[in-house]
């Protein structure tokens, strides 16, 4: 028998894609704190923060621009940026100095949401513009699609930027924003997908934020693993429309749903709270574990519930999350967790191990808190 030397080169391109995102992405996107009042020096600015903070070190590595960068099309229909981002190659040559990846934004419509240019009838296009700059990571946002599809056009015309990126041989992380229409869980891995949003848009507030990561992600977990993850919405830690206790809990919570760590926030100008928020990295660890499991709520009880994510080495994440207007005491059984005996608890917003506990965990949680535990196996 002869071995057929190079039928690897057929599937080269399904698997760089492939090993894009086996972790959900992390990194920082511009629109929740800068919306249209970014540009490409305060993105420098930012990236220089990403690394001098220790966010890069905790693995938060794309920069990613979105709306409002983009210019007009040249003669040849090449999509230049507008005056706000003077050189995209040197930005990005910029971004890949510091140890960083950067990620853009556009739309399969003629319009971006924010009524900029969008890639309609220029998807190849496009894509070999990004790769040429060196981007990384394109959000894809449905926007103005809506005007020229249907709705059940989704699937293939996600998949037609999909294949126009992978066509560019650089692995390129695909992010679909649709706002969860279509059930894209179902097809958005398929349509070249590495993460969809679930949702409409995240708001800095408790009742946003709440109402999206707790009562809109349930029945999903099954369509999260290694390189296609559920989006519940990019990071709003930080941005001051929720106390710390609350951003602890949306924290806690995005790790819990296995969900990319996008910070919202301006990097340049942390609080203490948020740079305890955003750089746990015992939390960065669950939400990074390579298992890649989703984690599902366990026990609901008025306003308090108890989520758990299984990890690669056995042990169980279990966070126990107060919605109530009141501090709550919270019991946890590991009867709930589907174990017995004693088992070693370290929490981890207090760094601290709590000992090898017998049958139950308890703790008081404030008002819109979370207590996060690591259960041993
Ligand atoms: C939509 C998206 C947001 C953001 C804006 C930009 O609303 O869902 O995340 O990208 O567009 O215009």
């Amino acid at each position: 028998m002869t071995l057929r030397p190079f039928t690897g080169l057929l599937f080269s391109c399904a698997c760089l894609a492939q090993q894009l995102a086996q972790t959900p992405p992390m990194g920082w996107n511009s629109w929740n704190k800068f919306a249209e009042k970014i540009n490409g020096q305060t993105v420098k600015e930012i990236a220089d923060a990403m690394v001098s903070s220790g966010m890069k070190d905790a693995g938060y590595v794309y920069v990613n621009i979105d709306d409002t960068w983009q210019g007009k099309r040249d003669a040849e229909g090449v999509l230049q940026p507008n005056e706000k981002f003077p050189d995209m190659k040197g930005l990005a040559d910029y971004v890949h100095s510091k140890g960083l990846k950067i990620g853009i934004y556009s739309s399969p419509g003629p319009k971006t949401c924010a009524g900029y240019e969008g890639s309609y009838q220029h998807e190849a296009q496009d894509a070999q513009t990004w790769a040429a700059w060196g981007i990384d990571y394109l959000k894809y946002d449905w926007c103005s699609a809506k005007d020229v599809y249907k709705d059940e056009e989704m699937p293939a015309v996600y998949k037609k930027m999909g294949d126009a990126l992978k066509a560019t041989g650089r692995p390129i992380v695909f992010s679909l924003c649709q706002y969860g229409k279509q059930k894209v869980w179902e097809w958005g891995a398929a349509s070249g997908g590495n993460l969809w949003r679930t949702t409409g848009d995240i708001e800095a507030s408790w009742k946003s934020m709440s109402s999206i990561g707790f009562d809109k992600q349930t029945g999903l977990d099954q369509y999260a693993g290694p390189g296609h993850w559920n989006d519940p919405d990019m990071l709003e830690v930080g941005n001051d429309r929720m106390d710390a206790v609350e951003d602890k809990c949306h924290m806690s919570l995005w790790a819990m749903l296995a969900a990319p760590l996008l910070a919202g926030n301006d990097i340049r100008s942390m609080s203490d709270d948020t740079k305890e928020i955003l750089l746990n990295k015992e939390l960065i660890a669950i939400d990074q574990d390579k298992l890649g499991r989703q984690g599902t709520r366990v026990t609901k009880d008025g306003r308090t519930e108890t989520w758990m994510k299984p990890l690669s080495n056995g042990d169980m994440a279990v966070a126990m999350f107060n919605r109530d207007d009141r501090d709550q005491l919270m019991i946890v059984k590991w009867s709930d967790l589907g174990i017995t005996g004693k088992h070693e608890v370290r929490d981890v917003w207090h760094h601290a191990d709590r000992g090898r506990i017998k049958d139950l965990f308890e703790a008081e949680v404030s008002s819109h808190g979370a207590v996060v535990i690591r259960v041993a196996k």
